[in-house]
């Protein structure tokens, strides 16, 4: 390379001087040359950007250099954005002095930005941004005294960003994110009294935003997601009203962002986006936030905001995105009546809060181009209104784990753009048969309701379903054919739990995509269908509880990828097929005293650590006492904490319920476990202790205690050691539960009256409505929540200097 470039300058230089051509030998060698270089150090350019570069034509005529006639032929410009170049900048950059401006964002430039680039006194803007520069941003380019924009986002720049750059006294836009920097934001920034843009996201930077931040009067963009960013945002900040982007999203700043009251005024009354989520945030959210009139997106999901929602957001006319989901926040939904006016609105996220009351039928009047909508996990309650139907263009709607009754309307089936629609967890008593309607439709979740009556025969219209789960409620009939037939299912059918009879439709064979079919305690009778043979992805296959009779079909064989097998409880005959033996099963039960043979064991449970074999504890020998032992104990897995997790919420179970795992009421399909799960919430008071039963009312404070002791045995006895509890949570409120639990049986011995509660500690409710003290089927969705792209202030250059 180097003799290579000796060479080139040589010829050069020769060239010129027995050339006659006087544009060339008058012109500044000095700019050509290092033009020369810098193409040197280029090692593709795959799209011949550079082919220009030769001497036929001027230097100032090649691609993407620009020069000033004034100052003879001096190059002012590089634009080489674009072009797919890869190699490394050459130092000699540093020599084409009247440079005002360097372009060359969406390249493959690697190796580190070389210190010359201080020498470029004149520069101006320097885009080097999406490339692969790597070392140390040069302390040099503080040198650059007339710098105004510098962007080198998304390189793999290391190291501490340095405090020179506070020395450049023109700087009006700053973008350093997406690189892999150490350290923190040098408070010398504070320094930057031109500065507009700040664009720190992505880049690993440590501790507080430097106080001398909130001195830069002429902010508008503060853009310093995805850090690791902690203590408070100075509040200076939060008086710079020119700001209309602020996010520091996905870090972990605390604090509060208003008053106590929340009463303080919001005075960045030009924000349009305003991110603060995932961070750990509290306070009350601004009354006055809707001071900030041309918000276009608010999202502060993931914090802990507590109080009530902000007033008048009927002033925020431009909304669009509204997130303030997964927070603390209490409030009825006359609020919904308020957000009728923002006629942009398209997403509103309001998902596990402590939100309660009844829906407003003003809903009806939200935007229309409403496209998402979850309220999941708070406390609604009534019935869904019929006007929902008006959102036509919404394609998510998440209402699960509320306290919604009645029928789900007809009006559902307008929303033809529906796309996934969840309402688990709740007391809705009907599906209405417009359901069919919803041809998008991929996932319907209607789980833990009360929904009677047969399963409609039109959700076998919905050709687009991947997903199904109607388990848990009081469905009766037979199974539609038609649903038996949605080959498009891929992730679930589930129809558990409901009193559904007749037989399993030979049509189950279309589900040839399904890797989960579970109709278990139902009362499904007649043989297992030899059609089953076709569904070839299946991995669980859970038809326990039922009345089928017949035999094992031998046709199951087939099914390679099965891991959990169910035929338990059923009116089995025959033999224990010996294929079995060549299944990667981790979990089988199958009911042996309707059936005989040997299970076979080596092949079933071959290089696998964790599986259970439930239905007949002789079969292997466990460790410590049957009933409170892990399920993953049963073939010797070592001892663990998420074993000890089980015991520990299967005592739980029992000092509240008086009753042992090992109970006989127990021995059949149903577990200690499952016997509480079904019960949650309302029933609770009929499963608990006799003696707290017969001498409380159930109090509201009362239940909640005994709803939330419950939830955290029963989530610390989950089968699977994955979703059971951690210990350190439970660490957090055990004494406390052996509080309640001394408490309650006190008040028992010595009869109600003498206790006059709430005397509860607070830590037991608030790990009752934890996420994780709430025993599901399948985790909720609606929580999930874009954070819509804000990178537009570094849009490629267009204006001039
Ligand atoms: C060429 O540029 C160099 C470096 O900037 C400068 O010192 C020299 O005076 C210029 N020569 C002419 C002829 O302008
Ligand atoms: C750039 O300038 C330096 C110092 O003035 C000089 O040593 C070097 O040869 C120059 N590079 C080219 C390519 O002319
Ligand atoms: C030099 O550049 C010109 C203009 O792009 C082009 O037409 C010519 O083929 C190039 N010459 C060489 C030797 O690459
Ligand atoms: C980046 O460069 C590629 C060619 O390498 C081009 O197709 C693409 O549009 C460019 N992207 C931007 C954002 O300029
Ligand atoms: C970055 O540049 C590459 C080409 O090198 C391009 O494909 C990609 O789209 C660019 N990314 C962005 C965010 O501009
Ligand atoms: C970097 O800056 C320092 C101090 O301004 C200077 O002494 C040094 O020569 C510069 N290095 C280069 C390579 O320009
Ligand atoms: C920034 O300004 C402070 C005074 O506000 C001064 O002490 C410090 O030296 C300056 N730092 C830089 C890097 O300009
Ligand atoms: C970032 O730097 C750390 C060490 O400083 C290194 O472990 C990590 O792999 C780097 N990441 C990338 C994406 O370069
Ligand atoms: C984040 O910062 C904290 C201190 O503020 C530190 O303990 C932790 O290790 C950092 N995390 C990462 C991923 O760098
Ligand atoms: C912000 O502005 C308010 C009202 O003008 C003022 O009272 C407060 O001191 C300012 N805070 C900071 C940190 O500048
Ligand atoms: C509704 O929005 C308009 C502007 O579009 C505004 O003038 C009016 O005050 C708002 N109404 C309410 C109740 O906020
Ligand atoms: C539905 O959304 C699309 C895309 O945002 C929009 O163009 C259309 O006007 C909306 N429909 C209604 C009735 O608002």
């Amino acid at each position: 390379m180097a003799k290579c470039l000796t060479l080139l300058l040589y010829t050069g230089l020769v060239w010129c001087c027995f050339n006659n051509t006087p544009a060339y030998c008058l012109a500044n060698e000095t700019d050509r040359l290092a033009l020369i270089s810098f193409k040197v150090s280029i090692d593709k350019d795959p799209f011949g950007a550079l082919s220009s570069w030769n001497d036929s034509l001027h230097y100032c005529d090649w691609k993407g250099v620009m020069c000033s006639r004034r100052h003879q032929d001096r190059v002012i410009k590089l634009d080489l954005r674009s072009q797919g170049l890869v190699g490394s900048l050459s130092p000699h950059i540093g020599n084409l002095s009247f440079l005002r401006s360097i372009v060359f964002e969406n390249n493959s430039f690697h190796d580190p930005i070389p210190q010359e680039i201080g020498r470029l006194f004149r520069l101006r803007r320097l885009y080097l941004n999406n490339n692969s520069f790597g070392g140390q941003i040069p302390k040099n380019l503080s040198s650059c005294s007339n710098l105004k924009e510098l962007n080198l986002i998304d390189n793999h720049l290391t190291g501490n960003i340095p405090g020179e750059l506070g020395y450049l006294a023109k700087l009006q836009a700053l973008g350093l994110g997406q690189n892999n920097f150490s350290g923190t934001i040098p408070p010398s920034l504070g320094n930057l009294s031109s500065l507009s843009i700040i664009s720190l996201s992505y880049c690993n930077l440590h501790r507080e935003i430097p106080v001398e931040i909130s001195r830069l009067q002429g902010l508008t963009y503060v853009h310093l997601t995805n850090n690791n960013l902690s203590g408070k945002i100075p509040s200076g900040l939060f008086n710079i009203s020119t700001i209309y982007v602020l996010t520091v999203a996905y870090n972990k700043l605390h604090g509060r962002i208003s008053s106590d009251t929340g009463s303080s005024t919001f005075a960045l009354t030009n924000l349009q986006y305003f991110s603060l989520t995932t961070n750990r945030f509290t306070g009350m959210i601004p009354a006055s936030l809707s001071n900030a009139s041309r918000l276009e997106t608010v999202n502060f999901l993931g914090n802990s905001f507590t109080g009530p929602m902000p007033k008048d957001l009927g002033k925020l006319s431009h909304l669009q995105y509204f997130s303030f989901g997964v927070n603390r926040l209490q409030d009825d939904f006359s609020f919904i009546s308020s957000l009728t006016n923002c006629t942009s609105l398209q997403y509103i996220q309001l998902g596990r809060n402590l939100l309660r009351g009844s829906l407003p039928d003003s809903i009806a009047n939200l935007s229309t181009k409403m496209r998402w909508l979850s309220m999941a996990d708070n406390q609604v309650q009534g019935s869904i209104p019929s006007g929902i139907g008006n959102l036509i263009n919404l394609t998510a709607l998440y209402m699960g784990y509320n306290q919604l009754s009645g029928p789900i309307p007809e009006t559902i089936g307008k929303l033809h753009k529906m796309q996934e629609l969840y309402f688990e967890g709740n007391s809705l008593t009907e599906l209405p048969s417009s359901l069919g309607n919803l041809s998008l439709l991929n996932r319907l979740h209607v789980e833990q309701n009360n929904i009677y009556g047969s399963i409609p025969s039109s959700i076998g219209n919905l050709h687009n379903l991947l997903e199904l789960n109607i388990a848990y409620n009081n469905l009766s009939g037979s199974i539609p054919p038609e649903i038996m037939s949605l080959s498009s299912i891929s992730i679930s059918l589930n129809l558990a739990h409901n009193g559904l009879t007749g037989a399993l439709p030979s049509e189950v064979g279309s589900l040839k995509n399904v890797a989960e079919l579970d109709l278990s305690n139902n009362k499904l009778s007649g043989p297992i269908p030899n059609s089953l043979q076709s569904c070839l992805s299946l991995e669980r296959l859970v038809l326990g509880g039922n009345s089928f009779d017949g035999e094992i079909p031998t046709t199951l064989r087939e099914l390679r990828g099965l891991r959990e097998l169910d035929f338990s409880q059923n009116n089995l005959s025959g033999s224990i097929p010996s294929y079995l033996g060549n299944l990667q099963l981790e979990k089988l039960n199958l009911s042996f005293n309707h059936l005989h043979g040997e299970v076979p064991m080596e092949g079933v449970f071959r290089n696998r650590s964790a599986i259970s074999v439930v239905g007949n504890s002789d079969l292997c020998g466990v460790r410590g006492t049957i009933g409170y032992v892990a399920p993953e104990y049963g073939l010797g897995d070592r001892a663990s904490t998420e074993g000890d997790m089980y015991s520990y919420g299967i005592l739980l179970l029992e000092m509240f319920t008086g009753k042992r795992p090992t109970d006989n009421v127990f021995k059949d399909t149903m577990s200690l476990h499952s016997f509480v799960e079904c019960a949650l919430p309302n029933q609770v008071m009929e499963i608990v202790d006799p003696c707290i039963r017969s001498e409380h009312d159930p109090k509201t404070w009362f239940k909640d205690t005994l709803v939330s002791v419950l939830r955290i045995g029963a989530a610390c006895s989950m089968d699977s050691p994955r979703d059971r509890m951690q210990i350190q949570v439970v660490a957090n409120f055990s004494n406390d539960v052996v509080y309640v639990q001394s408490w309650m049986f006190g008040c028992c011995m010595v009869g109600g009256g003498l206790c006059r509660g709430p005397d509860i500690p607070s830590s037991i409710i608030e790990a009752g409505r934890s996420r994780l003290a709430r025993p599901r089927l399948k985790p909720s969705k609606g929580y999930r929540f874009r954070d819509p792209s804000v990178d537009m202030a570094f849009r490629s250059p267009t204006a001039d200097y």
